[in-house]
């Protein structure tokens, strides 16, 4: 079966659990509602939801104990898509081949609609009942997100600007901006299924030289893919002259370090079986999807 059929029923779980936890009730203002929906059911690939998912299934986990944490990343990383588009940061008009939240609203509800879904990414575990592991994923989604993850990768992208960094510099800004939430969808679905430390670990290893793999792969994309395929600007990095693989290492280096980074990823799941294939390909997928 190919790969995007085995998602599919994992994304149509997901995208069920963010429309319940994103009801008419959710919000005192119908406009702020209306646009964190907007910014949440526009076509993305729920790449993280899918990820805590197979991570739960490599530890025999039912899926329901996934739930929570598969939707609380998503709105994450929602919120992160929302304000990466700003045009404070890196001023896109597309994404998910819709215009972005600010042009589609205005700038004040764009902030305002990642504001709240960061809060209900929280409230999405804090809320959940019989969460096994509830406290560690909350810990692990906070970690991630705030100013040692996601936000202080975002810092360094915007710092870096017109900079050359060194490939330490590069990866660091990737492991945090884009890494880190991946990297929590992967444990926190290790969590909810009850991990021990050594299962943690092989599966943290998968996680971080994935996520790598899928920011090297967006750096690629940027250049070699086109607008419509992309549904966001292509050669959005260029023109704004941002540090990626391809502008530090080219095109054949950036594809060979991650086909590398996805040989790791599959290395590291060495110790389990059958139960791990999904989070095995769903690695391959990362290098071979084209948007
Ligand atoms: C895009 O993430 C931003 C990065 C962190 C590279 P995705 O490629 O997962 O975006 P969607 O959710 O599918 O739109
Ligand atoms: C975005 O990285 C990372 C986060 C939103 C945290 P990019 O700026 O490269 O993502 P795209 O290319 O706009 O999706
Ligand atoms: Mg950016
Ligand atoms: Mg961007
Ligand atoms: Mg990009």
């Amino acid at each position: 079966m190919a790969i995007k059929q085995k998602l599919q029923p994992l994304i149509e779980r997901s995208d069920q659990q963010l429309n319940l936890l994103l009801s008419d009730t959710h919000s005192s203002s119908e406009q702020l509602l209306t646009a964190m929906r907007y910014s949440i059911f526009n076509g993305g690939k729920r790449i993280r939801p899918v990820l805590v998912y197979a991570a739960g299934q490599a530890l025999n986990c039912p899926a329901q104990y996934c739930d929570a944490p598969a939707a609380a990343v998503e709105m994450i990383h929602a919120y992160s898509l929302i304000h990466d588009d700003l045009p404070a940061m890196d001023d896109d008009n597309l994404r998910r081949g819709k215009p972005t939240c600010h042009i589609q609203y205005d700038e004040a509800t764009a902030i305002l609609a990642g504001d709240a879904l960061q809060t209900s990414a929280f409230a999405a575990l804090t809320d959940a009942k019989n969460q096994p592991g509830q406290l560690q994923l909350l810990q692990e989604l906070v970690q991630a997100s705030g100013s040692l993850g996601m936000v202080a990768g975002q810092m360094i992208d915007l710092a870096s600007v017109g900079k050359s960094l060194s490939l330490a510099e590069l990866e660091n800004m990737h492991r945090h901006k884009t890494g880190a939430l991946i990297r929590a969808s992967v444990r926190m679905g290790a969590i909810a299924g009850g991990a021990d430390s050594q299962q943690l670990n092989a599966l943290t290893q998968y996680a971080e030289a994935l996520g790598l793999a899928f920011q090297v792969q967006d750096d690629i994309l940027d250049v070699e893919s086109d607008t419509e395929t992309l549904g966001k600007q292509q050669g959005a990095d260029i023109a704004l002259n941002k540090p990626t693989y391809v502008s530090l290492l080219g095109l054949e280096q950036a594809k060979e370090k991650a086909r590398l980074l996805v040989e790791n990823a599959e290395q590291s799941l060495n110790d389990f079986g059958p139960e791990a294939d999904l989070l095995r390909e769903l690695a391959r997928y990362v290098i071979e999807r084209d948007h």
